[in-house]
């Protein structure tokens, strides 16, 4: 603890980068490694900058409901964003291990093969054609989904179902959610969670995806189909 703080008069304390994080790290950690158990406030460190400042954006826009984090981000400019989110996406810490629920292995073979094949009957397109082959994302919007908890992937996708997350129209990731049984969330999320971090975690390189469906926050930037 410094001892300079004793003399510091709070009227003239410096707007740096570590005071704007300071109200993001009580709950998401000093490095954004996110809360260890339950996992319940979500890793920021080593997420696409793009993804995190879109994040905050439908917070903001009341796309994406969660009461303490809307009103954290409100006052929040986008040039801020854009600092905090670098911050956080430049931050390497390593994966917990988080725990899995016990399912049958014909469930977790579900749950591979809506990762890497999809399912056509569904019209469900495989996970890894949008979030990378090694599934740790694509620059700039699309997240990793290597070293997530089973309890906050499986919540997400429940979240777009109930419309308590949302991101720009066409919202992509709410047609897969909503085409997705209650099983298949429970055998892709503990498949997903299940899985070893790769050694390079870093998303793959914009352009680098042709997505297999209309998703508003793609199409932005050109790449949609
Ligand atoms: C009171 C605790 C709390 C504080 C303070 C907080 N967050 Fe959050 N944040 C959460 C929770 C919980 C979620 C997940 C909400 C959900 O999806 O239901 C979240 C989600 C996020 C997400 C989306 C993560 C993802 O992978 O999709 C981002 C980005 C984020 N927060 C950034 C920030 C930033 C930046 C700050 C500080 C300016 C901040 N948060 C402050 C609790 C908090
Ligand atoms: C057509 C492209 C596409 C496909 C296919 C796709 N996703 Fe996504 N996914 C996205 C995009 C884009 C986002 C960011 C959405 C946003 O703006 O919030 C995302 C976000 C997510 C998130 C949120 C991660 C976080 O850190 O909060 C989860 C979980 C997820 N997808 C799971 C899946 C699963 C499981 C599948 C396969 C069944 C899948 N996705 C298939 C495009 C896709």
């Amino acid at each position: 603890m410094g001892c300079n703080v004793a003399h510091a008069d709070p009227s003239s304390v410096p707007d740096t980068l570590q005071q704007r994080i300071a109200a993001c790290t009580s709950c998401h950690g000093v490095h954004g490694e996110g809360s260890s158990g339950s996992g319940f406030f979500p890793r920021l460190a080593g997420k696409p900058a793009g993804y995190l400042v879109l994040q905050m954006q439908n917070f903001q826009r009341g796309l994406r409901k969660y009461a303490p984090m809307e009103y954290t981000v409100r006052p929040l400019t986008l040039s801020y964003m854009q600092e905090i989110a670098a911050y956080f996406s430049a931050q390497q810490v390593p994966y917990a291990r988080k725990p899995l629920p016990a399912l049958a292995p014909s469930a977790l073979q579900r749950g591979e093969q809506l990762v890497t094949a999809g399912d056509p009957a569904r019209k469900i397109p495989p996970c890894q054609a949008c979030h990378g082959t090694q599934l740790t994302g694509t620059e700039p919007f699309v997240p990793g989904l290597v070293g997530l908890p089973y309890d906050y992937i499986s919540s997400q996708l429940g979240s777009w179902r109930t419309g308590t997350r949302a991101s720009a129209a066409p919202d992509c990731m709410a047609e897969i959610a909503n085409r997705l049984a209650p099983a298949d969330i429970t055998a892709v999320s503990a498949w997903l969670a299940s899985r070893e971090v790769p050694a390079d975690t870093h998303a793959q390189a914009a352009g680098s995806i042709t997505p297999p469906l209309h998703c508003g926050v793609l199409q932005a930037q050109g790449s949609g189909l």
